[in-house]
């Protein structure tokens, strides 16, 4: 970037946990006025560098500049005195405080002025496009406007370099556009940007430049522009990726899996699922698509008897699953792993290692009280080896395995439990491309294997490449059920919108 300043330089950083070298000797330059993407797969050290930089921790070696002049920083509030703030995946706001009473929590000024604080945060607002009432409570918020208050937070404090790690990951493509938005007024009004995302498309669509990190080490920064999703999966994975998701024709068997008329009610008495109808044939992967909170998670739980239902019927080979205890349900061959917005909410106990972790499921078939733990240490065995899961050991607490590797770790045990339906929402959440083409492929073997395969996904592009028929979800209804190979990624878009099928093959 000729011309340009740099907001940050980081020189020979070295960071070791333990045996672990997460970081070693790494180079990275941000510049004002320019957005920098942070690639490398799951493991690769993105965070703890993100971390040093925004005051978490410290470096074991090395140095770093902001303006040009070499900084200690020694926690969040260096950080942020030094104009760096960090939007971490999990937010750090208070639910029960309103907007503006979290903005100005922790901070030293005169905020006893209320009028004056709202009209400073009003100001902001316009300056960097975001929309957000500063007197309502987090708890109302949605998942992307908690985002913004985030960074509104970070830049009430003065922050003029942002850090974000993989804000998209659960964000819908609306929001995406939404916060893609924000990130260029920034960058315009000459902020440094650093963006972690494991979405290629988007690293080419939102940044000026990408630095690439492998196993800790810097493999060294391309200009985005001059460079292809193919050439940056190569250089972060140190080898050539087949970037191609296989569609294996599916088997077209008998049902596995029936809905007929499915009503669930939530805690409000607003219908989470109204009226859905479908059936999923062995060997099939039925695809759902929809904006966050259409009624995905509330599918996932009726049909593994987590959710009451209010309607309707859900049949496993013919044969009712109502009135079924979710471990019955699991016994009949019905099995569900939800990846939420919080990776470690999703049954995975976090502070026991693999082992432990998958006797949890294991269990059930094991007919006395004592327990033998030896098919338990087998399975994390196998599934380290098969899955490449890289954990110190297979009685390492699982949270301290990076995002990806959880999650294999959690398809891998239901995987294992040898389904006929597989139910998995958001399966790849946070995983690097790499990872993700593993699990696609783990689910197509479960499909020619003749598994009823559900797959809720946020991608469009991998609903229509992976599935073999979509479903689209618009609060709580079906607004169609369309073969993957019949409809594009804009129709698809129009129906999560409420458009019919009918109207958004015309108009798409
Ligand atoms: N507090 C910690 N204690 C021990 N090991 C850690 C700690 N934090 C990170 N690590 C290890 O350091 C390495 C780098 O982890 P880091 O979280 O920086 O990766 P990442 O690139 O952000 O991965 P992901 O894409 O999955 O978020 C990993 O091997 C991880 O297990
Ligand atoms: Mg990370």
């Amino acid at each position: 970037m000729p011309g340009a300043h740099p907001a940050i330089e980081l020189q020979g950083l070295t960071k070791t946990f333990g045996s672990i070298v997460a970081n070693k000797d790494i180079d990275l330059t941000v510049y004002n006025g320019e957005i920098l993407a942070l690639l490398g797969e799951n493991g690769s050290g993105k965070t703890t560098l993100m971390n040093m930089l925004s005051g978490i921790y410290r470096p074991d070696a090395g140095h770093i500049r902001v303006n040009g002049k070499e900084v200690h920083i020694r926690s969040p509030h260096d950080a942020i005195a030094l104009g760096i703030g960090m939007i971490h995946q999990h937010f750090k706001l208070v639910d029960v405080l309103s907007v503006q009473d979290n903005i100005v929590l922790g901070t030293t000024g005169h905020y006893a002025n209320r009028k004056q604080l709202a009209r400073e945060i009003r100001d902001l607002c316009d300056r960097f496009g975001l929309h957000i009432d500063p007197a309502r409570k987090i708890y109302s918020l949605s998942v992307s406007e908690k985002q913004t208050v985030e960074i509104l937070k970070v830049l009430y404090r003065g922050a003029r370099t942002l850090v974000l790690d993989e804000p998209t990951a659960v964000l819908t493509p609306q929001e995406i556009d939404r916060l893609f938005a924000i990130l260029r007024r920034m960058r315009d009004e000459g902020c440094a940007i650093i963006i972690i995302t494991h979405k290629l498309n988007e690293v080419l669509e939102i940044s000026d430049r990408v630095t690439i990190l492998r196993k800790g080490h810097c493999i060294g920064t391309v200009n985005t522009k001059e460079t292809t999703a193919r050439e940056l999966t190569e250089r972060m994975v140190g080898a050539a990726v087949d970037l191609s998701i296989h569609r294996p024709e599916p088997l077209r068997d008998a049902p596995m899996l029936d809905v007929h008329h499915l009503t669930v009610v939530n805690g409000d008495g607003v219908k989470a699922l109204d009226d859905v109808n479908f059936s999923i044939a062995a060997g099939e992967i039925l695809g759902v698509a929809g904006v966050a909170g259409s009624g995905q998670k509330e599918l996932c739980e009726a049909i593994a008897g987590l959710q009451p239902i209010a309607g309707g019927a859900i049949l496993c080979q013919h044969v009712s699953l109502e009135g079924l205890s979710p471990r019955e349900i699991i016994r009949r061959g019905v099995s569900m792993s939800f990846i939420p917005e919080d990776r470690l909410g999703m049954g995975l106990v976090p502070s026991m290692g693999m082992v432990d972790n998958m006797l949890l499921k294991e269990y059930q078939n094991q007919p006395g009280a004592l327990v033998d733990r030896a098919p338990a240490r087998d399975l994390a065995n196998r599934l380290v080896k098969e899955l490449n899961i890289s954990t110190p050991s297979i009685h390492t607490p699982v949270r301290k395995l990076s995002g990806g590797n959880v999650q294999k770790v959690l398809l891998g045990r239901e995987i294992a439990s040898n389904p006929r339906i597989l139910i998995t929402a958001y399966p790849v959440r946070g995983l690097d491309i790499n990872s993700s083409m593993t699990i696609y492929r783990m689910l197509n073997e479960q499909k020619q294997k003749g598994v009823a395969v559900l797959y809720i996904g946020e991608d469009l592009d991998v609903l229509l490449e992976l599935c073999d028929r979509i479903m689209v979800l618009c609060g709580g209804k079906v607004t169609g059920i369309v073969p993957a190979q019949e409809v594009t990624k804009e129709q698809l878009g129009l129906m999560m919108t409420g458009a019919s099928m009918e109207e958004a093959m015309q108009n798409g």
